[in-house]
Parts: structure tokens; sequence; C-alpha cells
């Protein structure tokens, strides 16, 4: 087949896009994003394409900056590798880039692309020792603003990290909730579509809202949370202030959104199909399709009994996900004990002793009893005198402190939630 190499024009726009969009690589993505990429052409950086009868079957673009150029794409239609076009393309692109300016022309290879050969024949170097970092701002140009007016914010890295235990929790919500959102193109790749929102149920303190911010710090998106008592102080209505929200949300490039205590603005629908409550549900039924159409916002709803929600909210097609965060286990109480043991650096804490009197007790009834067993300890030393060698609680602290407090989930809500999981959860 016969084919020639010239310079892009303007009207090549949409065949080259095509090609682009049809031959990105994947795996790893570009470090040029597509939309990166048709900025460049529009503002004339250099490229060239191959064509033949008219069809486009390969096309190259570079960015020039003073004596630096990067070659930011180079693609040939699959059905013509092989035939060279590549080796040809790269002497093309690089006199043009070469005319405005450039000296050094870079290009950083997605692995899977086998580029090499073709690059070498053109007198390109590969350095090996080169590896690419990249940090992504969560919040874009002009969102800053928003947010700020929105009470939301960019939360610290490391979150997810510091979430103790639940490693089935955990593993649950990285495999089907952040990787998927965190490796989209991969995600595609195999035919997996990324959650758009998803129900996090179970007793209170277990840990919802912690899960809700460690994947926003996961991901690196901006977290907004709404808070229903104090949408229902607006003067239009709750209704009116969810719409609201929601259209303001819609501003976000990237965006997590928490829903706390969903219960309250979607509870089932009895009685009366006039009340104001109804009106809300149906407002946030009416919201979520089209908070579902972009695929880099994500919707996290929590609630502590999520069978008392509306049963068309919790249909598919608008919850991909509802999962369950129950109580922590043995291992993820051991974690919670340890993390406030290891605070005041005493190694002679009997952990297992801590962790088999706390069956049924939450994070945050943990995090309860070891507050009560440092202010003792505390006390002791600075109230009474009596100074200890070792500072910090002891065993007996904690066992005393945790005897304390009535742990939240009791047999009679632990069966509820077990049913509510047989019922509910959709993993
Ligand atoms: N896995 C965990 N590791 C460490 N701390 C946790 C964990 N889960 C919850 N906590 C702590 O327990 C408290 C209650 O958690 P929270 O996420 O608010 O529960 P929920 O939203 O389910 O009511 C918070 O202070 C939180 O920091
Ligand atoms: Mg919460």
């Amino acid at each position: 087949m016969s084919w020639l190499v010239r310079e892009y024009q303007d009207d090549d726009m949409e065949a080259v896009v095509r090609l682009w969009d049809a031959t990105s690589p994947h795996r790893y993505g570009s470090v040029f994003s597509l939309a990166e990429c048709i900025g460049a052409l529009r503002s004339g950086e250099p490229a060239v394409v191959a064509v033949s009868g008219g069809e486009i079957l390969g096309a190259a673009l570079a960015i020039v900056t003073g004596e630096r150029a990067w070659i930011v794409r180079i693609a040939v239609a699959p059905e013509h590798r092989g035939e060279g076009l590549r080796a040809a393309l790269l002497p093309a692109l690089e006199r043009l880039a070469v005319e405005r300016g450039a000296r050094r022309i870079g290009f950083v290879a997605p692995p899977e692309q086998d580029v090499a050969e073709d690059l070498e024949g053109a007198g390109f170097t590969m350095r090996p020792a080169m590896a690419f970092f990249e940090k992504v701002q969560a919040v874009g140009p002009g969102e800053t603003a928003l947010l700020e007016a929105l009470g939301g914010r960019v939360l610290p890295s490391g979150l997810w990290d510091r979430i103790s235990g639940m490693e089935t929790e955990k593993t649950l919500i990285e495999r089907r909730v952040v990787l998927p959102l965190a490796e989209p193109e991969l995600a595609q790749a195999h035919g997996v579509m990324p959650p758009r929102a998803i129900v996090l149920f179970g007793p209170p303190g277990t840990g919802k809202t912690t899960f809700a911010r460690g994947i926003a710090s996961r991901l690196g998106w901006p977290f907004v949370e709404i808070f229903p008592s104090r949408l229902a102080a607006d003067a239009g209505g709750l209704a009116n202030a969810l719409r609201e929200v929601f259209a303001q949300i819609a501003e976000f490039e990237r965006v997590l959104l928490f829903m706390d205590e969903v219960e309250e603005i979607a509870p089932r629908r009895e009685g009366v199909p006039t009340s104001a409550v109804h009106g809300v549900t149906n407002e946030l039924l009416k919201l979520i399709p089209a908070f579902r159409e972009r695929d880099t916002r994500l919707l996290v709803a929590a609630t502590n009994s999520v069978r008392s929600l509306d049963s068309a909210f919790l249909r598919p097609g608008r919850f991909d996900y509802l999962i369950p965060v129950g109580p922590p286990d043995a291992s993820a109480r051991r974690a919670l004990w340890k993390r406030f043991v290891d605070v005041s650096g005493r190694s002679d804490v009997d952990l297992d002793a801590l962790v088999g009197a706390t069956d049924g007790f939450t994070p945050a009834d943990i995090e309860y009893a070891a507050r009560v067993a440092a202010q003792t300890a505390f006390e002791r030393e600075v109230v009474h005198g009596h100074a200890t060698r070792t500072p910090g609680a002891s065993t007996d602290d904690y066992l005393a402190a945790q005897r304390q407090v009535r742990p939240t989930v009791t047999p009679a809500i632990r069966q509820e939630f077990l049913e509510d999981i047989a019922a509910f959860a959709r993993t």
C-alpha cells in the first residue's frame, strides 16, 4: 500500500483524534492526555500525518518550548503496523520541531508501546534509568472558591493507610471502588465499569465516614459532605437545597460527594404520598442518574439503618454497591488498640486481653475507652502525685476503662446487621 507523510492541516482534526482515541495505550495511559493533545493541535504545535487516498493511517504530534520538544503522541492504525509508517512520521515531525527552534527532542514511551526500534532508527537514545513521576492537583484552577463555599476540602494523603484492621472491608472497597476509579483505562480494558455511587451501611461508629474519607484521600479527589439537617434549614426547602448542591457539584472535574445519614432524606415512603419527605426522596432519585453520567465522581451514601431506606433508592442502577461496614473483628480491634497503646510507648500492655474484652466495641468505643484509660494514668501522676516510671495507661487501666463503656454493637444490633447483610448487601 502506498502512503505519504505530510504536515497536519486543520481539516485532519477529526480523523486524527479518532485515530488517537482508538490507539491510546490503555494499560498505563499516556503522559499527555487526549485533551492536551487536542489543545496542542489547535494551537498549531508541529504535527504530521501519514495518508493514503485521503485516509489518515498515522499521526504524530510534538510540543515545542524553547530548545525542548516533546513528542506527545505517535500513533499508527493497527492494520497498518509494520509498514514503516512510524519510522517515516518521526523524521518528518523532527524536521518541523527543529524549524521551531527545538534542539532536544524527548518522548516518554508507555512500556507497552514497542517504539524503541523506530526511535533508535531515527537517532534517539534510550535513557533507561529515568522514571516518570507525576502529581495531579486535586482541585483545578477556579474550583477552589466553590469547594470552600460547599465546606469541602482536599484531604491529606495517607488517610487510607491509617484505617486500622478492617481487612475484609478494606480489601472489598479497594478492589471494587478505589482501584477501578484510580485505574480507569485498565478497568475499561477489562470491561469493568468504575462505580459512580455506593452505599456504606452498618452500626454507628464502625467507620463509614472514615472509609469515605479514606477513599477520597486515596484517589486525591476533593471531599464534599452534605448534611441533610443543614440543608433542611434552607429557605427554599430540602429538595431545592439538594438540587442546588448537586448543580454546584457538577462543576468539579473530580469529586467525592459524601451523604451521611441518608435514611433521613430517603426513608421508606409510606402513608400519604404528598408528604414533604416524599418530595425530597423523589428529588434525590432524580438527581442520582445525572450525577452518574460522569466517571470521575463518586457518591458515597452512609446509613446506620439500611432497612429503613426507600426501596427505589436501593434498586440497581442507582448504587453500584451496598457495602456492609461491620464492627471490627479481633484483628481489627487489635490494630485499633495497638494504635492507642503505641502512643504511650508502653510495651507491657496485654493487647490480647484488651481484644478479648472488647467484642462488640466499635472503633469509636475503643477510642473512647483508650481516652478514659489515658486520663486515669495522667491523673494518677498529676493529681495524686503517684510518679510512675513508665508513663501511660496499664493493662488494668485499659480494662477498667473498657468496663465503663457500653459496647455499641449489642447482640441485638449484631443480629440486625447480619439480617441486613443477607437482605441488602451488594458487593
Ligand atoms: N478502622 C479504623 N481505624 C481507626 N480508627 C477508626 C476506624 N474506624 C473508625 N475509626 C474512628 O472511630 C470513630 C468513628 O468512626 P466513623 O467513621 O465516624 O464511624 P461511622 O461513620 O460509621 O459512624 C472516628 O473517630 C474514627 O476516627
Ligand atoms: Mg459517620
